[in-house]
């Protein structure tokens, strides 16, 4: 099939070089000329495990054509996926101006004939019934389309391993013509279809990625109650993950949910939820908490190790979660402003998400690995699940530090043998 991809950020590089890969021919269009440039090179602006080697493949192939074209790639589609992005406006609310200036442009090009229009990126209910309503103002009247949302559940770090392996394939079409030429599309992805309404679909990705923020904040506030009580939380989570109902799946106690999907998602709906009227909401109780948490968690180390002004502190993990160079809404760059504003001498290391990092904080020092980062540290915080901090030599690390603190946000390392070192070791929630 012909198909038109339009965003090429972590959605819709996936989804495109994938589609590509199972033999569709794909137009990739996005508006920034110079990363068009380079990926029609290869290069992709952003990293994820095995992304560049299929960009190159599907390039060779000439399955994948980048292009900044509307005018190039609309009129050849017979299915057209909006993969944009919608990011949160500075009062929480999903700002929806990427998703509408490209379905204008989409509108303008239609061909004459059929084509179907699936959304894919997160957008609240009945914003597709707009995107309709667009496309039906600029087409020509020879134009005719099916709308379509397909939501997309990939997560960073394995955004090509999720799109051809998804959990389910959700469905929501106007039509039945629709739902059949979308599910030709996903059939080679081999995953349960689910088809439900537009709005439904809309809704679904919404309340999956609110109830898997909702499980982290949920852990949290055990894990907090577990330090009161003398508990163990990797005990008590594998407890109750036991019963079938929960499962031991998706419990990560640490800094709170952080990234670009769920700070946004939840915030969206919080927003949603009281524009519709219902009061209270816990999504608006969810996002106050989380975006409480990672300062409460320095309040808390301040008061164990004492002042962090002036103070060498080694960062080890930068990025919003590990695999991943993204470090959109990462609970680093939260630690490093409040640092800071201490004074506090910082040294930091990440083996993906540094150069990012840098562009944003070029003032403060970077390791080239995690024993540079805790050279001569007062205190080492370990701020993601990396496994490569995990199976650092901590016999090595006492030596290059000054200090002996160590905490570890992710419960990543063995505490007891940290502690036969003679660190004073600090996880979350045990
Ligand atoms: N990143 C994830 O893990 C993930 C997972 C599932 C769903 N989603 C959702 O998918 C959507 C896209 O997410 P993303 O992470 O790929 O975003 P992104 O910010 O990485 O990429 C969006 C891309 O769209 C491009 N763009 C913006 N306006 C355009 C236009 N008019 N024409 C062409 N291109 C345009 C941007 O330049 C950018 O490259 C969002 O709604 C997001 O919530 C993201």
């Amino acid at each position: 099939m012909k198909i038109s991809v339009v965003g090429a950020g972590y959605v819709g590089l996936a989804f495109s070089s994938v589609l590509a890969d199972l033999g569709h021919l794909v137009y990739v269009v996005r508006k920034d000329k110079k990363k068009n440039e380079a990926l029609k090179k290869g290069k992709t602006h952003f990293y994820d495990p095995g992304l560049e080697e299929l960009v190159e493949k599907d390039l060779a192939s000439g399955k994948l054509i980048p292009t900044t074209s509307y005018e190039e790639a609309i009129p050849n589609s017979e299915v057209i996926f909006i993969c944009v992005g919608t990011p949160s406006k500075t009062n929480g609310d999903i700002d929806l101006s990427q998703v509408f200036e490209a379905a204008e442009e989409i509108g303008k090009n239609l061909k004459t004939g059929y084509t179907v229009v699936a959304v894919k990126s997160t957008v609240l209910p009945g914003t597709t019934a707009r995107v309709g309503r667009i496309l039906e103002k600029k087409k020509k009247k020879s134009a005719h389309f099916s709308l379509g949302f397909c939501p997309e559940f990939l997560r960073e770090g394995s955004a090509i391993e999720d799109t051809r392996r998804p959990d389910r394939v959700v469905i929501g079409a106007s039509d039945k013509k629709a739902i059949g030429i979308l599910k030709t599309i996903h059939r080679d992805f081999k995953a349960p279809f689910l088809l439900t309404g537009i709005t439904a679909a809309e809704m679904i990705k919404y309340a999956a990625n609110n109830y898997l923020a909702l499980r982290i904040v949920f852990a949290n506030q055990i894990a907090d109650l577990c330090e009161k009580s003398g508990a163990d939380i990797n005990e008590v989570l594998k407890g109750i993950g036991l019963d079938k109902r929960i499962g031991l799946h998706y419990w990560y106690p640490g800094l709170g949910y952080a990234g670009s999907c769920f700070p946004k998602d939840v915030a969206a709906l919080a927003a949603y939820a009281d524009k519709v009227g219902l009061k209270k909401s816990i999504f608006r109780k969810m996002h106050e908490l989380n975006l409480r948490r990672p300062e409460e968690i320095l309040k808390r180390l301040e008061k164990e190790f004492g002042s962090f002004s002036g103070k060498t502190i080694g960062i080890l993990g930068l990025a919003c979660k590990k695999g991943t160079d993204d470090i959109r809404k990462s609970a680093a760059l939260k630690f490093i402003e409040i640092l800071k504003e201490k004074k506090a001498e910082i040294m930091a290391y990440d083996p993906l998400a540094m150069e990012n990092t840098r562009r944003l904080y070029p003032e403060i020092n970077y390791g080239r690995n995690g024993y540079e980062a805790a050279k001569g540290a007062d205190i080492l915080l370990i701020l993601t699940d990396t496994e490569e901090f995990a199976r650092m030599d901590f016999k090595k690390v006492k030596k290059l530090m000054k200090g002996n603190f160590i905490f570890d946000s992710r419960n990543i390392l063995d505490k007891n043998k940290v502690e036969s070192l003679n660190f004073i070791y600090k996880g979350v929630g045990r």
